[in-house]
């Protein structure tokens, strides 16, 4: 048989034929290993036995049993609840509320009825467990309860264990046999089977394939905890994203309250569904209605504040966009945005300028998206763009309204998915009056429609 010899980073996974002192892809030095392969032969499929397959007409379908965390936002974005079997990955910058939030899922499980768990058949589920099980390799169990005092959670059964060696932990899950056990985080895990340090991308793929194997064979929901940093990972939970049954962010700016959980894949539910979250100091708590939160500082009635509407998932928000123009004193005219991404600013100034004639080239922009919240769909175009215009020509727009479109390169306005949904989430929070196609056609339609805002 012929065998290959590759050469793999154990910090990155790049692979390359030949050795060198430093990965070339993530530039760190010593890291690279020998993986010795085996080559494919044709042969060893020709002596392989062939696997059973089933009409898809004969299997039954059936709902799947969930276990309800008694978080409403937590268990909307699940689709209902924790799948037992599943392997979830809790993903999110560190000190964003991971293990916050996990505590407190904890703690509804905890505390929840021990039937609750809908089988196929209506029965209760054979092990009617409320135990949870956390292992932590970031805190002490002390600095933990402290933390349980701040959320006022007795958890009395939810057991604590220090361990970072996987095998352990797996082994305790085995014999304990929790409703949810949790792993915080996968960075300071380590299995001993793997050389290279915890962290590291080796590790941490063969950690996770180690707790997808044991919540299959257990059927114990297992929830790993991921850190992520704002450029996307370091020895990234996104490369685990293939591995688990379900993928949740926790996103959020570190200077506001607010935070969403994001489900970005799920096996078990709908995608792109978010819950709403504010931290506060007895931990996150779930809010109900987030176009009040995002709207809340919208008291004053000044120029270049334009509220939106924008989804998020299924769900629609009004969200308040500032902007604010003034003259450039000195070189190239600056153009910034906070929420908002600044390329798009720039187009839409371009447009504003060529189309509807507005002279900005000697003014600075700057643009604010209130309350933390990051916009990324075209349809904020039209009020980023009429924010713009109002702050240049200190006019405020009539109150109560709500704008929203995409712009084109032409100065048109198109039409932007899910209107009904928009409108009427705006008509909910008494927004009587709407800038938006196909009422308007154009920038410059849209302008006339501001009060003197042309003249
Ligand atoms: P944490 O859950 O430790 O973040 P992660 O596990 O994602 O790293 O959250 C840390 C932040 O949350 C910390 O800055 C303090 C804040 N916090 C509150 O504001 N209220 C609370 O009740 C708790 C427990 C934390
Ligand atoms: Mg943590």
């Amino acid at each position: 048989m012929i065998t290959r010899n590759t050469f793999e980073c154990s910090s990155c996974g790049a692979q390359s034929s030949k050795w060198s002192g430093r990965c070339l892809d993530c530039g760190k030095w010593g890291s690279l290993e020998e993986a010795v392969r085996e080559a494919r032969s044709e042969k060893l499929g020709a002596r392989s036995r062939p696997a059973k397959t089933t009409v898809f007409a004969d299997v039954r379908g059936h709902d799947v049993p969930r276990i309800p965390t008694k978080i409403a936002e937590v268990d909307r974005v699940l689709g209902g609840g924790i799948v037992p079997g599943s392997l979830i990955l809790l993903g999110g910058e560190p000190g964003i509320g991971k293990s916050t939030i996990i505590l407190q899922i904890a703690q509804g499980i905890a505390t929840r009825d021990p039937f609750s768990v809908a089988t196929e058949n209506g029965s209760p589920n054979s092990s009617p467990s409320t135990t949870v099980l956390y292992c932590s390799g970031e805190e002490s169990a002390e600095q933990i309860k402290m933390r349980l005092d701040r959320l006022g959670i007795k958890g009395r059964t939810t057991h604590y264990c220090g361990e970072t060696d996987i095998d352990a932990i797996i082994a305790t899950i085995r014999e304990q046999k929790p409703s949810l056990a949790i792993v915080d985080s996968i960075q300071t895990m380590r299995s001993a089977e793997v050389q290279s340090e915890a962290g590291s991308i080796t590790q941490v793929r063969a950690i996770t394939v180690r707790l997808l194997e044991t919540a299959k064979a257990t059927g114990i929901p297992i929830v790993i905890i991921g850190h992520v940093t704002k450029e996307g990972s370091v020895a990234g939970p996104k490369t685990l994203e293939h591995l688990v049954d379900t993928v949740l962010y926790l996103e959020g700016d570190k200077s506001h309250m607010y935070r969403l959980l994001r489900a970005v894949k799920n096996r078990f539910g709908a995608l792109d569904e978010i819950g709403v979250f504010e931290m506060q100091s007895a931990g996150l708590q779930e809010v109900q209605n987030p176009s009040k939160v995002f709207l809340d500082e919208h008291e004053t009635h000044t120029s270049g504040t334009v509220v939106t509407v924008a989804m998020e998932g299924s769900r629609p928000f009004l969200v308040e966009i500032q902007a604010l123009v003034t003259k450039t004193v000195f070189g190239y005219p600056q153009r910034r945005a906070d929420g908002f991404d600044t390329n798009r600013l720039q187009l839409l100034i371009a447009v504003l300028t060529e189309r509807a004639k507005l002279s900005l080239g000697s003014y600075d922009v700057f643009l604010n998206v209130a309350g933390g919240f990051q916009i990324t769909e075209p349809a904020a175009d039209l009020a980023i763009a009429l924010a713009i215009a109002s702050a240049l020509k200190n006019t405020p727009l009539t109150q109560k309204t709500v704008v929203f479109g995409e712009v084109g390169l032409g100065g048109e306005i198109r039409r932007v998915p899910l209107d009904e949904k928009r409108r009427a989430e705006a008509k909910r929070f008494g927004y009587t009056s709407v800038i938006a196609p196909p009422e308007v056609r154009s920038l410059t339609d849209a302008l006339k429609k501001i009060t003197s805002l042309s003249s």
